[in-house]
């Protein structure tokens, strides 16, 4: 089969996310690397970009030299991945899309409600995909997990418990680092800090697995370091369309806690856990039954945990290979086979229209807010 070819604006040299995007989108050979913006500096992103084999002409300096130059190339990318700080994704990534490439954008995808509504409709107007890097979805046992939720092996779904708490801004001390610092700060993060950054997985996780939607939140809100202008603690009780009770807590403050993302699904015939820490293993326990382990990997399981589960069972799979199971959903729906595992600008606008509805509530003391974008309600 024919590579696609694949370029990528922001994670440059020394940047967090970059590798795993690296190591994911070429991990299968679906694509090939053949352009990219790597970094705020110019000729610091095009070094880079030669020294990772792209070819000088495709090794730009920033976005727009990128999209001026491969706009009218016969051989131009079928797929960009934006992975720039937040505040960039928007301007980017509706600029590609209306240019008629595909894109994987970052997480948050924008930084307003209005703004993922733009998304949602140009990516819809242009037929192409916009994909957002939700990438915990793509582990193997969240796709088994929520498999057996639409199967209905665990009846009807009482209740979804998860958190990412971790415990890496706890220090303060370095409170004013300015690595930091800025995630706290309004000018550079937007409206909030912890639960637009990792509490937007957790409730993407949360409607992923029980395939439902965010209604309404109630958000109490809390920056421990006081010198912090937004949160660094927040617990967010919600409501799913389908009658489901949310509860989610996302903290940087947790000192002990490392990654700290983990989520437990309660139904009327059985309740399941995973952990990010431990994402190979699936704990299932049947009413009045014995819990179980189940593994990546093991016979039996939901075609699409089997379907991405690479290597033998027991063998670790991690980070970047769920990373990779996006660029596979990725590529499959390039090619004409859409994947509905595969998040999308939908889910973008979704956890924006949280966010700011977990920010209005706090405000006001928890009250219980419309968490719905606006085009959807
Ligand atoms: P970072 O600060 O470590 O790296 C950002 C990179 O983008 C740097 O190489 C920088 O030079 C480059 N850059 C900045 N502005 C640019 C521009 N206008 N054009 C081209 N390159 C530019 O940031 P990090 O942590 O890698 O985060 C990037 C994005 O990825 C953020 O939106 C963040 O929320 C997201 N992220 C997502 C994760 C996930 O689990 N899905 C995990 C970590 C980050």
């Amino acid at each position: 089969m024919t590579k696609l070819k694949w370029g990528m604006i922001g994670g440059g040299e020394g940047s967090q996310i970059g590798p795993a995007h690296r190591l994911g989108a070429l991990a299968d050979g679906h694509f090939e690397f053949a352009a990219g913006a790597l970094d705020h500096r110019a000729e610091e992103g095009r070094a880079y970009a030669q020294r990772l084999g792209i070819a000088a002409d495709r090794a730009y300096g920033d976005w727009t030299e990128m999209l001026a130059g491969e706009k009218n190339r016969a051989d131009r990318v079928d797929l960009v991945t934006v992975a720039t700080p937040n505040a960039t994704h928007f301007e980017i990534t509706k600029a590609f899309l209306e240019a008629g490439f595909n894109v994987l954008c970052e997480k948050p995808m924008t930084m307003t409600v209005e703004e993922g509504e733009e998304i949602v409709r140009v990516a819809a107007a242009t037929g192409k995909i916009c994909a957002v890097n939700y990438c915990y979805s793509a582990y193997p046992m969240v796709r088994q997990a929520r498999a057996m939720v639409r199967a209905g092996e665990l009846g009807k779904i009482r209740l979804v418990v998860t958190s990412f708490s971790h415990g890496h801004h706890g220090d303060g001390a370095n409170a004013d680092n300015p690595r930091v610092r800025w995630r706290y700060d309004p000018a550079m993060a937007g409206v909030s800090g912890q639960f637009a950054d990792c509490g937007i997985h957790a409730l993407h996780m949360a409607s992923f697995i029980c395939d439902d939607t965010v209604e309404k939140l109630s958000a109490d809100f809390a920056s421990t370091i006081s010198s912090r202008v937004l949160e660094d603690d927040a617990m967010v009780n919600f409501r799913m369309a389908g009658g489901t009770v949310g509860r989610l807590w996302t903290s940087s403050v947790a000192i002990g806690r490392q990654h700290g993302f983990d989520i437990q699904v309660f139904g009327e015939t059985g309740g399941l856990r995973w952990a990010s820490e431990q994402p190979n293993q699936l704990i299932y326990t049947p009413l009045n039954g014995r819990t179980q382990i189940i593994e990546k990997g093991e016979a039996g399981l939901h075609a699409d945990a089997q379907r991405l589960s690479r290597v033998s069972i027991a063998h670790p799979e991690g980070f970047p290979l769920a990373v990779a199971n996006i660029y596979c959903d990725l590529a499959d729906s390039i090619r004409g086979e859409l994947r509905d595992g595969l998040p999308r600008a939908r889910d973008g606008l979704c956890s924006m229209a949280a966010v700011h509805a977990a920010v209005a509530s706090a405000a006001l003391d928890g009250a219980w807010t419309d968490a719905r974008p606006p085009m959807f309600r």
